[in-house]
């Protein structure tokens, strides 16, 4: 278990590259299941939830090696349809396994995944929707038994735009005997990405990014090669770190069109941007004005995965803004710790008031979920004197070494295991 030691109250500058996108190579690595070939995956980010996923697929029998920021798959080989319990614990969104699995072996066994520091993350829709395309499902001793003798193609609205539903649904419906539709899709650019893959593979998907997506179920794929996606909600961690420290920084490897709610809110608080192709300039302008209201919806909505975050940007605002969480149960775990570095946060159910102070002082912390960690790097960087954030396993999830990435934008930043 590592912490990192942060002297804070400095400011950064250079550029820094955004890595392949966390929410795009999860579920892809699930579709390289489904050639029964080789797949070669570019950018593939250096996260712990990636080493997750190989494990997963290693356990199903299936070849992978990681050759630098290159990931390779052979999924010649897969014999098994079941994901080890401690696997599915350790991650969760491991459910978006389930619909490749069984596509490819017509059926899948793995343990019902609890729910994480986010909430209960219920999966009611990713197996209803499975149901209709002809999956039997038996739930027993807290596992989940899936087979499906005739996978078919079903017509299929989602209750809720669920990202891993969704997901779920275009891997399982890829091989499946007909065509599935898909009305009130997710919208996200991570479900753009594995359309462009699967079709990459042989595939005939369409509509991803629209709330309608169509699959046309084919009897073969074949090996392919891919660039994941750059992630935006790394690039807007760091545009979130440039603007808390009033620093002029360069985001490079980012696709705006991604981050439009970010780009437009980070406006607002008072910093310019000078907005190229595949780059974002950050330039302060002195002070960071309050944000209003914030409410995080799906995408093209502001992301809830850019909340924490963010309100740790708001802590040091002229006045007060206002966070309402719409998506997940709890993903407020950040305030605590925020508090502890002097800032001044009321919760009251999903909604969070943050009155911003003149300045927050640095302290021991711990993270306690993915993004929430990463909001309190943010404030660390902006505090007067040392922190430090314990508990950063839960950031090595999503943010390739964190802290090399911050050293080179000249933060003080060292990670000390512990
Ligand atoms: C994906 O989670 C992302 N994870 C999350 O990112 C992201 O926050 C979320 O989408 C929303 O954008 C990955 O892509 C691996 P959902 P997912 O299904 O698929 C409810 C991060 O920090 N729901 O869209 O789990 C659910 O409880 C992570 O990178 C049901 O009720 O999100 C939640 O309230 C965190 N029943 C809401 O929908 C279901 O069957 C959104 O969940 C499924 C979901």
């Amino acid at each position: 278990m590592g912490k990192l030691v942060i002297e804070g109250n400095r400011k950064l500058s250079g550029h820094i590259r955004v890595h392949g996108a966390k929410n795009a190579i999860l579920p892809i690595l699930a579709g390289s299941l489904l050639n029964s070939g080789k797949s070669i995956l570019y950018d593939c980010p250096c996260i712990t939830d990636v080493d997750v996923s190989a494990k997963i697929l290693n356990g199903l029998g299936v070849k992978t090696k990681r050759e630098g920021e290159t990931f390779l798959v052979d999924s010649s080989s897969m014999n098994d349809f079941e994901i080890a319990d401690d696997l599915m614990r350790e991650m969760r969104s491991s459910i978006v396994f389930l619909g490749a699995i069984i596509a490819k072996k017509q059926k899948a066994r793995l343990s019902t995944p609890g729910g994480c520091e986010l909430g209960p993350r219920p999966i009611d829709l990713h197996l209803k929707s499975l149901k209709q395309m002809g999956v039997s499902i038996n739930e027993e001793h807290g596992f989940i038994n899936c087979s499906a003798k005739d996978l078919h193609g079903a017509k299929i609205y989602l209750d809720f735009p669920s990202v891993g539903a969704t997901e779920n649904i275009m891997l399982a419906a890829v091989l499946a005997k007909g065509e599935t539709v898909i009305a009130n899709a997710a919208k996200e650019p991570e479900i753009v990405d594995l359309q462009d893959f699967l079709n990459a593979m042989g595939a005939q998907v369409s509509g991803a990014g629209n709330n309608v997506i169509c699959i046309r179920g084919v009897k073969k794929l074949h090996d392919v090669d891919y660039r994941i996606m750059p992630d935006r909600i790394v690039a807007a961690t760091y545009l979130a770190a440039a603007c808390i420290t009033q620093s002029e920084l360069e985001v490079t490897n980012v696709n705006p069109s991604h981050i439009e709610s970010i780009t437009s809110l980070l406006s607002d608080m008072g910093s310019e941007l000078v907005i190229k192709d595949q780059s974002i300039l950050h330039r302060p302008t002195g002070n960071i004005t309050s944000i209003g209201t914030v409410r995080t919806m799906p995408y093209p909505g502001f992301p809830t995965d850019a909340q924490s975050p963010f309100m740790a940007v708001a802590t040091l605002a002229n006045g007060s803004s206002v966070f309402v969480e719409n998506i997940f149960e709890s993903r407020f775990k950040q305030v605590g710790e925020l508090r502890r570095m002097g800032a001044n946060i009321m919760v009251d159910g999903s909604v969070a008031v943050v009155r911003g102070v003149p300045k927050l002082m640095g302290a021991n912390v711990s993270a306690m979920d993915l993004r929430g960690g990463a909001a309190l790097i943010l404030a660390a960087l902006a505090a007067d004197g040392v922190s430090e954030i314990a508990h950063i396993h839960y950031i090595d999830r999503g943010y390739e070494s964190i802290e090399k990435s911050f050293s080179s934008l000249g933060a003080k930043i060292k990670r000390v295991e512990e």
